[in-house]
């Protein structure tokens, strides 16, 4: 079984019109290059180089920090064949076989790579290529056999005869190949063709003319091979990608209301009887519990969440920790480093931001909690607001446990309030509150009786 990887990346992508290097164009939670990365690791290939060249080094940092990954510069897209022969430095330290893959073609499966290695092991061929049977070969290298099913050469559209063209099996631009011939005929390619590039096809011929003999494995679903080379077959990539996200989490027990209009990005994990409603978003590597609702058009993303949550429509999310039993919004925006203990309810319009909440409290209206530490079952009056920033710094406030904050208070951070005590309605914190306190900073109210009807401010109607 191959060990080793080249996935050709160096083209720029022109047709995506974009400032942007193609394979480096995100496709539901991440950049195009890493489904054929995360296919070639899913059958066990662990030492993999991508040839780059537009951009080189956004894609150098992308990968920074994964050690099973080398980035092998080819400056000029001379043609595929240039292209693998660029990673001559790779291809030396491989022996055995070496599987190739494409940059932009993201929806190759793990199974079809196994499959093709098995196939390659099984026939003890030098090349097997993977291809594909199409309706419109059109642009595509055709495949040329002989009466026994063995490749003989590949024909690009350009290069091929008009019978040649009739031919419908083509190639996919993903092969195995023995590593040590790959690397001798890489070599020897030339570039007498009609686009004066180095074709890596040729190699087929330069077996074949050695006596070597070269297979193909037809993949079973041509979708898997599609290229994408503009934003239209990018958003089609896109669209496979997430129905195959949502048939896997709905075979494992989550029910997806609309699967058409549920946007989950890979990496998310979601436990059994979750309930997505349409238009839902969750990302970044979110996490979510059993039994959670998540109500529609609520927006999850880098989320830990526990069991049982409830989160109504139109909720925002962002690393947000939430543990059991917990209810947000609807419309409520839960911004970094929110930690949410069991029980906790979060109601309409109530913004948090590094806000540790625990166990038990509640804030159920039009409230802002910022860098601040809510203890266990307080309530918090709606139209609260810690007052965090001075213009310079952020403060943090304490609220201790079983606190209960009336209706418009301001916590006018740094400030602590012990436990047990009572904020009146309206009162703007300055201070420090011991426990069991009554704090309350109101101007008390004067009644001036018969002064409206004394001033005429009401027109009598
Ligand atoms: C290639 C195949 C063709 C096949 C098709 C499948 C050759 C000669 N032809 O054609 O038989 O049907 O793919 O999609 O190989 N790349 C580089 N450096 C280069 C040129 C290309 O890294 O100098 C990369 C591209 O970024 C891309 C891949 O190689 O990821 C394929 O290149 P592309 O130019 O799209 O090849 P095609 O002409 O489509
Ligand atoms: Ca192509």
């Amino acid at each position: 079984m191959a060990t080793a990887a080249l996935i050709l990346a160096a083209g720029k992508g022109t047709r995506m019109k974009s400032e942007l290097v193609k394979v480096m164009h995100h496709l539901e939670g991440r950049p195009m290059i890493g489904y054929p990365v995360a296919a070639a690791k899913g059958v066990g290939v662990h030492r993999i180089a991508l040839v780059v060249g537009h951009q080189a080094d956004r894609v150098r940092e992308y990968f920074a920090a994964d050690p099973t990954i080398s980035i092998v510069l080819q400056e000029e897209q001379l043609g595929t064949g240039h292209a693998v022969a660029c990673g001559g430095e790779f291809l030396a330290d491989c022996d055995g076989d070496v599987l190739i893959l494409c940059g932009d073609v993201p929806l190759i499966t793990q199974g079809t790579l196994r499959s093709l290695l098995t196939f390659h092991a099984g026939h003890g061929g030098t090349v097997t290529v993977l291809t594909a049977r199409v309706p419109d070969p059109f642009g595509y290298g055709r495949v040329v056999k002989d009466a026994t099913g063995r490749i003989l050469r590949i024909v690009e559209q350009k290069d091929a005869t008009p019978a040649e063209r009739e031919v419908t099996e083509v190639n996919s631009g993903i092969y195995c190949v023995n590593a040590t011939f790959l690397r001798d005929a890489v070599a020897r390619i030339g570039n007498d063709n009609a686009q004066k590039e180095y074709y890596l096809t040729d190699i087929i011929g330069l077996a074949t003319g050695q006596g070597h003999a070269c297979y193909s494995y037809t993949v079973g679903d041509q979708a898997e091979v599609m290229g994408v080379n503009d934003r239209v077959q990018m958003a089609a990539a896109g669209g496979v990608l997430r129905r195959r996200v949502n048939e896997s989490l709905m075979l494992s027990g989550v029910t997806i209301v609309d699967p058409g209009a549920t946007y989950v990005e890979q990496g998310s994990v979601i436990g059994r009887d979750t309930i997505l409603h349409p238009n839902s978003f969750i990302g970044g590597g979110t996490v979510i519990g059993e039994g959670c609702i998540i109500d529609s058009s609520v927006s999850i993303t880098k989320c830990r969440i526990a069991d049982r949550v409830h989160i109504k429509a139109g909720s925002v999310l962002e690393d947000a920790t939430v543990q059991s039993d917990v209810t947000i919004g609807p419309m409520a925006h839960l911004r970094p480093g929110t930690i949410l203990k069991e029980h906790v309810k979060i109601g309409n319009f109530v913004e948090t931001k590094k806000a540790v909440i625990e166990e038990g409290s509640k804030a159920s209206h039009l409230t802002y909690l910022g860098d601040c530490f809510v203890g266990k079952d307080v309530n918090i009056g709606c139209g609260t607001i810690t007052c965090n920033y001075d213009g310079k710094k952020k403060h943090i406030t304490v609220i201790e446990d079983g606190v209960f904050v009336g209706s418009d208070v301001q916590f006018v951070a740094p400030v602590t309030v012990g436990k047990n005590s009572l904020v009146a309605a309206g009162t703007t914190v300055t201070v420090d509150i011991p426990p069991d306190t009554l704090a309350l900073s109101r101007t008390p109210q004067v009644n001036k009786e018969g002064w409206v009807k004394k001033k005429q401010l009401i027109v009598d109607s």
